[in-house]
């Protein structure tokens, strides 16, 4: 099976291409990403000599980029190239648009010019909006994306749909929940809590901490990515996650325990604007139809995470010295230290 995967050199597109080379020996992947702040060719140096894996630097939402690249015989398109995080979409939208709109569709129209059979779009829980306490995610719930990242990976999802309706292209759409594990850039809650953690640094916790994420360990929703790009009907749609709900103060406080740090480095700052109160997947569905289902348990998942970037201090050092710093020292005018904000 040859695979053409796009942000191969971030968190969840390295660790999915290091998970097929080590499963699968039929496979051979052309990994294509930018190498944005995000991507990092450090996740990929156990396989880069391997003659099933191939590097080319590309932008998806440039035409002759992806069609340079794009070659005839590729089996399927595992879409996983984005801006994915938050804040940085708050601040300014406009590479959010470029690269996980423009950027699909980009991928749509070449998929189609080179007949790709199969194309996997990675889309988020996030479309689907916030939670109150009760209730699901499900393949059925509205789209009502609340921040500039999730709108453009709304409107992305609708160009999967447009080009399966119109132009009878073979797609499949995987909603997955929060992932953590290793090689994730420290921008994130849960690598940014275990670098500061480990360094004894204040632990920025976003207005009173009791939003819920429901966690995933990354190999299990590579497991689900690619489970569903084997296994499913054309035109379905999969919400992925573990039943792994936690506030945010839970995880932070566990990390801190884990790692053996004090709590006292939790630090309140200025709440995230939008930010959505809870995200929560019934993933029944992608369990019963594909027979899929999550391995690693939150604990387990946490200590290997840590475990991890414990022993793994030159890729932080690396990962931290580039833009993150800049980015949250100069960038993020709205999270300041608060402690007024703390209990609100
Ligand atoms: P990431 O930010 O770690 O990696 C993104 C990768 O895309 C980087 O390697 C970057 O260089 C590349 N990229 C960015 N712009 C590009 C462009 N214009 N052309 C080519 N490559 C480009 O992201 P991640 O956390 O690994 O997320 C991967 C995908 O999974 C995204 O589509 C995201 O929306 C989705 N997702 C993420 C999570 C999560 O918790 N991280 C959960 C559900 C879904
Ligand atoms: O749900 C899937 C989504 O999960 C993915 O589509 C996104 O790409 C991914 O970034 C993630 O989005 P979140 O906004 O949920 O993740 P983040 O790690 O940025 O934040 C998790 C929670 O922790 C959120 O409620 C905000 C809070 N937070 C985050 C940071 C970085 C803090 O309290 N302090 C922080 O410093």
């Amino acid at each position: 099976m040859k695979l053409f995967i796009t942000g191969g050199a971030g968190f969840i597109g390295s660790n999915h291409i290091k998970l097929l080379l080590a499963t699968d020996p039929d496979v051979s992947i052309v990994n294509f990403d930018a190498l944005t702040y995000a991507g990092n060719l450090e996740n990929l140096t156990d396989v880069a000599t391997d003659p099933r894996y191939r590097f080319v630097r590309g932008d998806v939402s440039t035409v002759a980029d992806v069609m340079d690249a794009l070659d005839e015989g590729i089996d399927a398109i595992v879409h996983f190239a984005a801006e994915s995080h938050v804040d940085r979409s708050i601040e300014s939208a406009a590479d959010f648009v470029r690269t996980n709109v423009v950027g699909t569709q980009v991928l749509l129209d070449a998929a189609r010019a080179r007949k790709v059979p199969r194309f996997v779009h990675v889309s988020t829980d996030e479309v689907m909006g916030s939670l109150d306490d009760g209730g699901f995610f499900t393949e059925d719930s509205v789209l009502a994306p609340n921040s500039p990242y999730a709108a453009s990976k709304a409107a992305a999802e609708h160009f999967v749909r447009a080009a399966m309706q119109t132009h009878g292209l073979d797609a499949v759409i995987t909603r997955c929940s929060n992932n953590y594990g290793p090689y994730q850039f420290p921008e994130k809650l849960i690598p940014l809590v275990i670098a500061n953690a480990i360094d004894g640094k204040p632990i920025p916790v976003y207005g009173n901490g009791q939003q819920v994420r429901d966690w995933i360990y990354v190999d299990d929703h590579c497991r689900a990515v690619d489970a569903v790009m084997r296994k499913a009907a054309t035109g379905s749609v999969y919400c992925v996650g573990a039943r792994s709900e936690r506030a945010n103060l839970e995880v932070i406080r566990t990390i801190l325990d884990a790692v053996g740090a004090p709590h006292s480095l939790i630090t309140y700052v200025s709440d995230r604007p939008g930010h959505d109160r809870r995200y929560a997947i019934d993933p029944v569905r992608v369990e019963s139809e594909i027979g899929w289902t999550p391995r690693v348990t939150f604990e387990e998942g946490i200590a290997k995470t840590v475990g991890w970037y414990r022993d793994n201090a030159e890729w932080m050092a690396h990962a931290r010295s580039g833009a993150y710093r800049d980015f949250y020292e100069k960038n993020l005018a709205w999270r300041e230290t608060s402690s007024a904000d703390a209990h609100s």
